[in-house]
């Protein structure tokens, strides 16, 4: 067993927190990875009502979190207080100020998680109450900024033990096996986050067609991007780019953002895509760990493996006491 600050906080047997990915971490797998003993945690990234409710209705009995894109929760109103009203295991805020919502989580009682990407970040999420700090490194499937995990992790740790000794560490990006695991509680984490590992479960909602990309895929494929949001008329703030499997599509338009956003027929070839499944098009939402990823396997397996590499590794055991 591996015992930390989080698994004793949150009553978990294994320090794993699933990432909210959106549209693909559903209610389903969220449930799976808190009845394996992580903490599962619901996609709602865009904020979605519907398809948020539903997946909590798919997680059945089984306690789970939910996840937001911090800077389109604001477009939501009343989206945030419905969630809250489920009582949550937890809410995790990422890319965007946490202050607003994070109070209103705070009051609800509810443990607050905020993924950062900068030093900087920690400090505002320490000053909206986060109960979990995620330092969250570029490695990462998804958004991110531009720092690695390798030195953000223990430089938050050390910041924290100084300025906020009783919040929670956890490491996110490039965490895809036991050797991750292992890794972040050495740079000073309580837990990791995983994403990308979790995108290669059963349980997973990916897109038709990207599974099978992603298991012949290395790290090497992987490239951090705007074009996947540009395509997408998504707003994202200027700081944050995706990481996702290179296709032919996102290799054509990389650093040519105004064009792309004037151009239709990328539009409408990029909707084509998603729905008939080209992976030439399409990108998978997938982080530089896709290189140490071989096979889809339902979740309970994936923390197992994770747990008992990890553990082995460690020497038998971990038990952080501060
Ligand atoms: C498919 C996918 C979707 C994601 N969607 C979100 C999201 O909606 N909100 C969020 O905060 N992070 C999202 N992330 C990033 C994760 O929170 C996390 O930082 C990342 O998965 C950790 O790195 P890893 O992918 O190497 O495990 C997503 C990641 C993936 C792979």
């Amino acid at each position: 067993m591996i015992e930390t600050r989080l698994t004793r906080a949150f009553g978990l047997r294994h320090p794993i927190i699933l990432a909210p990915m959106a549209y693909v971490g559903g209610g389903r797998l969220a449930a799976a990875v808190s009845a394996a003993g992580g903490l599962g945690l619901i996609g709602g990234g865009y904020c979605v009502p519907d398809w948020i409710m539903t997946e909590f209705h798919n997680a059945g009995e089984t306690p789970v979190g939910c996840g937001f894109i911090t800077w389109r929760l604001a477009g939501v109103p009343g989206l945030l207080d419905d969630v809250l009203a489920r009582e949550p295991r937890a809410i995790f805020l990422s890319f965007g100020d946490p202050a607003g919502p994070g109070a209103a989580v705070k009051a609800a009682g509810v443990p607050l998680i905020c993924q950062v990407q900068t030093l900087e970040d920690s400090r505002a999420a320490v000053d909206a109450g986060a109960d979990v700090i995620v330092a969250q490194g570029a490695e990462a499937g998804g958004h991110g900024d531009s720092r690695a995990t390798l030195t953000l992790v223990p430089e938050v740790a050390d910041w924290l033990a100084v300025h906020a000794p009783e919040v929670l560490l956890c490491a996110a990006g490039g965490i895809a096996d036991g050797r991750g695991l292992a890794a972040a509680l050495m740079l000073g984490a309580d837990g990791v986050v995983c994403g990308t590992r979790f995108w290669a479960a059963t349980e997973a909602l990916a897109p038709k067609g990207h599974h099978a990309v992603g298991l012949v895929a290395t790290g090497d494929d992987t490239v951090h991007t705007k074009v996947v949001d540009i395509v997408r008329a998504f707003d994202w703030p200027e700081r944050f780019q995706n990481r996702v499997l290179q296709t032919a599509f996102t290799a054509k338009w990389q650093g040519k953002n105004a064009e792309l956003a004037q151009d239709q027929a990328a539009h409408s070839a990029w909707l084509a895509a998603i729905q008939s499944g080209d992976t030439s098009i399409a990108s998978a939402t997938v982080g530089e760990g896709i290189g140490l990823i071989h096979q889809v396997k339902p979740a309970s397996e994936i923390m197992t493996d994770m747990t008992h590499q990890a553990e082995a590794l460690l020497g038998g055991g971990w038990r952080r006491e501060s």
